[in-house]
């Protein structure tokens, strides 16, 4: 079976580089927010080439605070886009504030284009999403931002080390946060997540959002939750981060091959990544004709698929209440066309394999009668 991902790890590295980590944090006694954190933060601010970077409890909780920091609240309205992780929008409505789906382009990411119409008096960000590891067209999203003076906040937690024009993702917006969930890039041992930022005001506020609110140790300033970084999370995650550039390199190489083998099946459409952007590969999907048949084909071939996301959000129970109002034909269209393949493990020969199988499947003339090309 090739399957979507593992998150298990052999028990050589458990041992030798795991295990001893571990041990540092039991030994120190340092157990939540303390010097391991403090050290993985400066160094994930270096990577990205931030001046700041506030660990917290979550992806989601990066965006939250992320919102908390710029007021935005009740009765305001974030733009955002509907194929995203239930997150994105989970973030916009726990602070109170509405999410505004804008459709989005052929890649799978926020149509620049459509974003201006989205506006309104009660307009309080922009919250684009890198989704997949590919990057949101951020020349346009930002112009936009400065014509309405509008913060970006980027949602950026599938898109650890992604560069537009060279600059790393969430390095844009006035924040950027980052998921540090196992099944990321850079993936903790337990839930997490973390923000970037230039802004030295911010990075205060998150500082005590954080951490009950609390500016020094018995004196607070804000209302805050409990959103701290564990040690034993943070010494794993510095130490994947040095690892960080091979994990990607090789997502890269994977993808480059699926791209190479699938460009000419005339039933597959693949995503298009522009020269000026460094796609990192959280996800590799394409896009497909006659998606359950061929799903349950790679199944029975032993290959193992996914789909982000199956259901989209304004679908979803608590946001469907505006259905009709948004206008999200692309959304909807490629909705039933996304098919994601295993990219995280996976090895030269079982890219041939699932390619091939993929080709053999639209080969087959009863599974090509019943649809039309993509492209
Ligand atoms: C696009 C997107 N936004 C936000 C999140 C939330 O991150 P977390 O699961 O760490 O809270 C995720 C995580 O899957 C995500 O994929």
């Amino acid at each position: 079976m090739i399957k979507y991902t593992d998150l298990g790890i052999s028990e050589d590295e458990f041992e030798q580089e795991i295990s001893p980590r571990l041990k540092t944090v039991f030994l120190s006694g340092e157990f939540i927010c303390d010097t391991q954190v403090k050290v993985f933060e400066d160094n994930f601010a270096a990577y990205c080439g931030s001046r700041f970077a506030i660990a917290v409890n979550s992806g989601t909780d990066a965006l939250i605070f992320s919102l908390n920091s710029i007021g935005v609240g009740e009765a305001d309205e974030v733009i955002t886009v509907s194929n995203s992780f239930i997150a994105t929008a989970n973030a916009i409505a726990m602070v109170g504030a509405k999410p505004v789906f804008v459709d989005i382009n052929e890649n799978l990411l926020i149509d620049a284009s459509k974003i201006e119409a989205a506006i309104t008096e009660k307009t309080k960000a922009i919250m684009p999403v890198h989704l997949m590891g590919h990057v949101c067209d951020m020349d346009s999203i930002l112009s936009i931002s400065k014509k309405h003076d509008i913060p970006v906040i980027e949602d950026a937690a599938q898109s650890v080390g992604s560069m537009y024009k060279n600059f790393k993702t969430g390095t844009f917006g006035k924040t950027g946060c980052f998921s540090l969930h196992p099944l990321k890039n850079l993936s903790g041992i337990t839930d997490g997540g973390i923000i970037v930022t230039d802004d030295e005001d911010i990075a205060e506020y998150l500082r005590q959002i954080r951490n009950n609110g609390l500016e020094s140790r018995d004196k607070q300033k804000i209302i805050g939750r409990v959103s701290r970084l564990n040690s034993l999370n943070a010494v794993i995650l510095e130490y994947r981060l040095k690892k960080i550039q091979s994990i990607i390199s090789k997502r890269r190489v994977m993808a480059e091959l699926y791209n190479k083998l699938l460009n000419n099946c005339q039933s597959v459409s693949l995503i298009d990544v522009p020269d000026n952007i460094y796609h990192t590969y959280h996800t590799y999907i394409i896009k497909v004709k006659n998606r359950a048949a061929l799903q349950k084909y790679l199944a029975e071939k032993e290959i193992e698929t996914k789909i982000h996301y199956p259901v989209l959000i304004h679908n979803q129970a608590p946001f469907n209440t505006d259905n009709g109002t948004f206008s999200l034909d692309k959304t909807t269209e490629l909705s039933s066309q996304i098919l994601t393949l295993p990219i995280s493990m996976v090895n030269e020969d079982e890219v041939n394999y699932i390619c091939q199988t993929i080709i053999d499947f639209y080969a087959d003339v009863r599974n090509l009668s019943s649809i039309e090309s993509t492209h």
